[in-house]
């Protein structure tokens, strides 16, 4: 059984007190249970002061992108290690606001995916198409590369320990979600594709929603088989909207 990953995503929002009361009202509110987990990835001023909070608690600390240099001359770049080092465990990368405005490629999510792991933290892969790609009927294709360019650099045994975030690029932040179906679709189509190189590692690897979730459609969501979670940007802002899909993860 794989267990249950919620992530929010926090994006670039809050101030140091906003992001100390949003932490404490979740780290009281974590749902009864077990089988799943609970992340939050603040922007980087406060990770450490983040780490503060939930140290003890059941939630833990990620961050929403990485350089994927070791160390030296990269002004306003952030090293794995670092990461690591104020206590990040996950590390998002190639979420497609990085991969449009800022033109990651990815060869370049995939030497970040690198240098989360080599640094001792579980990289979270976000992959997803546009609008466009959909209706042109390209998304398994789309979506292939995107998981191809990591492959090709790091081998499938690289995915354990690794999460994959489908987010489908025209549901973020737009308040249109994919029904349970097309994510399950998709879903499905990532795992078979990893593996056609490892079955074990397939079956192992957490695969979280992106897209628009919420407490009213995490529960349709989380029933599918292959959704192993959730990846949630503007419901992750406040505890009760990031409690409710932490509740429906505990109840599923
Ligand atoms: P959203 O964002 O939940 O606001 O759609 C998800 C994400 O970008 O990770």
């Amino acid at each position: 059984m794989r267990e249950l990953l919620v992530a929010g995503n926090w994006k670039m929002n809050g101030s140091d007190a906003v992001s100390a009361a949003l932490v404490s009202g979740i780290v009281a509110g974590v749902p009864e249970g077990s089988g799943f987990r609970l992340v939050v990835c603040p922007p980087f001023p406060y990770l450490a002061s983040v780490a503060g909070q939930i140290a003890g608690s059941q939630v833990a600390l990620g961050a929403q992108n990485v350089s994927e240099h070791e160390v030296g001359a990269f002004t306003g770049e952030t090293a794995a290690s670092m990461l690591k080092d104020v206590g990040c465990e996950y590390v998002i990368v190639g979420h497609s606001e990085r991969r449009a405005m800022y033109s990651e490629s990815s060869d370049q999510v995939a030497a970040k995916f690198q240098a989360t792991q080599s640094a001792g933290m579980t990289p979270i892969l976000c992959v997803g198409e546009t609008l466009e790609e959909r209706e042109a009927g390209t998304t398994e294709t789309v979506i292939g590369e995107q998981l191809d360019a990591v492959l090709s650099a790091t081998g499938i045994d690289a995915f354990e320990p690794a999460v994959i975030a489908y987010e489908p690029v025209w549901a973020i932040g737009t308040g249109l979600t994919a029904t349970p179906e097309q994510a399950q679709d998709v879903h499905r189509h990532i795992r078979a594709r990893l593996a056609e190189h490892s079955v074990a590692v397939a079956e192992n690897v957490q695969i979280l929603y992106g897209g628009s979730m919420k407490g009213e459609n995490a529960s349709g969501l989380l029933s599918m088989p292959d959704i192993d979670g959730g990846l949630i940007g503007g419901a992750s802002l406040k505890p009760s909207d990031f409690l409710a899909i932490a509740e429906a993860a505990a109840q599923s």
